[in-house]
Order: structure tokens, then sequence, then C-alpha cells
């Protein structure tokens, strides 16, 4: 048997597809979401055979990150993918604080909770692997998408610093950076009246496995996609004020229409 994978945000898009592979790897697996869609994806796991647990929980809380640790029971963990995240579009100062508190909670504190707490078992047991779903939106500012890319910032920093951190302890932690991905995040977020909510995107599959693959293999990071790499490349070199007027052209609410 494989061992035992936790994979959070796994009922719909990049997370659904991560924990696909994990059960047909021979993991059991721990799935976690917010809404009941997550049983559903739970019986579509199964029938790669192993045990699947899901687990509905809303991780933007401390008290949702620990239901769903009580799920492992103890077990040693093989396996974190902190996938869970949500984004958010429009203007800062037109955003609901409750909306651009829940991006934060859901994608830095419940996630740096979980990683926390999993990684101190990890370390404990002496092995272990960690995939944290960040992005390449974290390598520019988001204008009109503000918030989202500063969490994102933030897990591509941290993803880095934890997995220094745990060098010789027999634990890997990896960071995916995606770039725009065909999933349900657009629509969530309200973004569908622009340029990068309308523009063909790649496929959530082909993403989840580039994340898979260099997990198993420990990297430190990927970006999933040449284009994706050539941006990634681009924000090392050009200036924050060019990034962040570069980023209003796809993510400006109406830029839709301008495609
Ligand atoms: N799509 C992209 O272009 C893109 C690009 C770069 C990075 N990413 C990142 O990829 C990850 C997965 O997103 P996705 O594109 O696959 O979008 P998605 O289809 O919207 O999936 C997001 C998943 O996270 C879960 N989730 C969100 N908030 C939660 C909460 N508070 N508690 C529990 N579960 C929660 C959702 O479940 P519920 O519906 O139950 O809330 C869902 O299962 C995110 O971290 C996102 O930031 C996406």
């Amino acid at each position: 048997m494989a061992g035992l994978a936790i994979i959070t945000g796994a009922s719909t898009g990049i997370g659904f597809e991560l924990a696909h592979i994990a059960a047909e790897k021979g993991y059991d697996i721990i799935v976690a979401a917010d809404e009941p869609l997550i049983n559903n994806a739970a019986d579509d796991f199964r029938r790669h055979g192993t045990q699947v647990t899901a687990i509905e929980v809303d991780l933007s809380t401390f008290e949702g990150n620990d239901k769903l640790l009580e799920a492992v029971g103890g077990r040693p963990v093989d396996l974190l993918l902190a996938n869970a995240g949500r984004g958010l579009g429009r203007g800062f100062l037109d955003q609901d604080v409750a909306e651009w508190r829940k991006v934060i909670d859901t994608n830095v504190t419940g996630t740096t909770y979980l990683l926390q707490k999993v990684g101190n078992q990890m370390k404990a047991a002496g092995r272990g692997k960690i995939l944290i779903t960040g992005s390449i939106a974290g390598l520019m500012p988001g204008s009109f998408q503000a918030v989202y890319n500063g969490t994102k910032a933030y897990l591509d920093s941290f993803s880095y610093a934890m997995r220094e951190e745990m060098r010789d302890t027999g634990v890997t932690v990896t960071v995916l950076m995606p770039g725009a991905t065909e999933t349900e995040f657009f629509a969530r977020g309200d973004m569908m009246d622009t340029k990068v909510g309308q523009q063909e995107k790649d496929d959530a599959a082909k993403v989840a496995q580039d994340g898979w693959d260099a997990m198993e293999a420990g990297s430190g990071h990927v970006v999933s996609g040449w284009q994706n790499k050539l941006q990634a490349a681009m924000s090392h070199i050009l200036p924050d004020t060019v990034l962040g007027k570069l980023y209003r052209n796809m993510s400006e609410p109406g830029t839709a229409e301008k495609a």
C-alpha cells in the first residue's frame, strides 16, 4: 500500500485531478472542501479502489482544519497536497470585506495552520512530501486581483522557506505554480467579464500531473506550461510597475469585450 495522502480543495479543478492521481497511485486519500460536492467527487475517486474519506469543512478556519486533522486519526500522513484556495476579482476598493478576508483566511491562514500541523507530524516521522498550490500570480502585482496575488506571493515564498527549514528532516516541500487554468476559479471569483476569465486556459489534469511529478521528484517548484514559464521568467526581469500595468490588461472588469 502506498500510504495516506491529504488533498484539500479536491471537489473541483486542480485538487480534483490531484486526488485522482493519488488514488490511482494506490494512496488512501482524505479529501476536503467546503461544499457537499466533495462527496460526489469522493464517489468518483473510489473507483480506484483505495480508501477515500471526504470531509466537508471550511478550511478558512482553524476549526475546519482541526476537523480535517481529526479524520486523520493519528495515521502517518505521507503526502499533503495543500491546494484549497479561492480568487477574487475587481478593484480592491470595490471588494466586499468578508470576501477578501475569506481569500486571506483560506489561502494564507488556514493553509499555514495545516502546513504547521502536518509538517510537525511528518518531521517526527522522518518522512513525507508536501505540495503547495501557489501560482505564477504570486510573482506579479495583481491589479484587479490584488489580494489574491498577495496571498499567492506569500505561499510561493513560504514554500521555499519551509523547504529549507525541513532540509534534513526527510520531508520535501514543493510549490506548484500554475498559470490560468480551466477550473471553477474564475466564475467563483467574479472574473468572467475579464480577458483572463474568457481566454483559453491550461488543462487542470495536465497542471495537476506537473505538480505531482515535481512533488515526487522532491523539486522546489514547478511552473506548469511553457507560456507560463516564459511569464514567470519575464516577471523576474520587468519592473513591478510594468507588471502591474500588464496584469490590468488581463484582469480589469470589461477587458473580456476587448479580447
Ligand atoms: N485556476 C487557475 O487559473 C489557478 C492558477 C493558479 C493557481 N490556482 C490555485 O489552484 C488552487 C485550486 O484552484 P482551482 O483553480 O482548481 O479552482 P476551483 O475549481 O475553484 O477549486 C478550488 C477548491 O478549493 C476549495 N475551497 C475553496 N475555499 C475553501 C474553503 N474555505 N474551505 C474548503 N475548501 C475550499 C473548493 O471547494 P468548495 O467549492 O467546497 O469551496 C474547491 O475544491 C487554488 O489554490 C488556486 O489559487 C488556480
